[in-house]
């Protein structure tokens, strides 16, 4: 079959968890949005007999089939090979915005770019649920056992309420959240935290069980409050939720740190945002505010910050 582009470029957005995290693997509600300021970019050219992977920034250059046969690339490319006829071996260039290992969603936003930008190098759109699903076949091998929130929502691209098991539901935003992110620059590995969570639960089921429980009304509170876009209640919820994952042990004397800076400095809420352990943190601000909370986290040590706002959503 001849194939009708020799080159093709796809794009998917960066995400945070605003709330829910951890308690999501244990079937509870958690939201998640979309950061459009940070992106990975795929770039797939027609490339003679072999497949090639070139990726700077984990300095990677690469015959595919070189890669283990466990390695998420090459994994991502097998599964595509097999959803989608006729495609034929590429060069795929790899460059992305999203800092790793740091609960931006980095490992799925590149999976879902290479998947889209290798079924448009076959000449095939695939259907979201398909790039879905692809992408979380690929995140098992990131995180082990993934609830599958991340995947959803960068490929999707929109504001989610997901649950493990049903599903997604579009969550409404009544109107535009500021939002401040900023990260430890501590890498943490989702895997290792997901691990430590589980032995708590095993060891101590009926007190991390009532977390969870305390961690779902948060984000009840917190999805309650983006559909009648009252931040101030936002705030509360995810400051909750942050006591809440304190208190399954996930966070860390750095993610305090600037959670309290935030909120020293006019936040309505801020939380650790992923799995703890490192990575990122997020807060809620007015937007006025949202230059001011950016200047004390970095004053407090953030290693990177992203001002971004959430767009509202159209009403249900
Ligand atoms: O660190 P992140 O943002 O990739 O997210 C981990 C979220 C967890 O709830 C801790 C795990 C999961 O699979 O949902």
């Amino acid at each position: 079959m001849s194939t009708p582009f020799t080159a093709v470029e796809a794009r998917a957005p960066g995400k945070i968890i605003l709330a829910g995290e951890h308690a999501v693997v244990y079937g509870r509600p958690a939201l998640a949005v979309p950061v459009f300021g940070v992106q990975a970019r795929v770039r797939v050219t027609r490339r003679g007999a072999q497949w090639w992977v070139t990726a700077p920034a984990v300095q990677l250059d690469a015959r595919l089939h070189d890669l283990p046969a466990e390695h998420p690339l090459r994994r991502a490319v097998v599964l595509t090979q097999a959803a989608v006829s006729g495609l034929p071996p590429a060069h795929v260039h790899i460059t992305s915005s999203i800092p790793v290992a740091a609960g931006l969603g980095s490992g799925a936003a590149v999976t879902v770019a290479l998947v889209r930008a290798l079924a448009a190098l076959a000449g095939q759109a695939l259907p979201a649920a398909r790039v879905n699903a692809l992408a979380y076949e690929v995140e098992k091998l990131y995180h082990g056992t993934p609830s599958g929130i991340d995947n959803t929502v960068i490929t999707y691209a929109r504001p989610i309420v997901y649950r493990k098991g049903t599903g997604w539901q579009p969550l409404f935003v009544a109107r535009p959240v500021p939002l401040v992110i900023a990260d430890t620059g501590q890498s943490a590995s989702t895997r290792a935290m997901v691990r430590g969570v589980r032995e708590r639960w095993q060891a101590a089921p009926a007190r991390v069980e009532a977390l969870f429980d305390a961690i779902a009304q948060a984000v009840a509170a917190a999805q309650a409050a983006l559909a009648t876009g009252d931040l101030a209640a936002l705030g509360q919820a995810l400051r909750d939720n942050h006591a809440h994952l304190q208190a399954l042990g996930v966070s860390t004397p750095a993610l305090d740190a600037l959670v309290d800076a935030a909120l020293a400095a006019g936040a309505y809420g801020a939380k650790l945002a992923g799995a703890g352990g490192g990575g990122n943190m997020l807060a809620i601000t007015r937007a006025e505010d949202q230059a001011r909370v950016a200047a004390a986290l970095r004053a407090a040590g953030a290693a990177r910050v992203i001002v971004t706002t959430v767009p509202a959503t159209e009403a249900p």
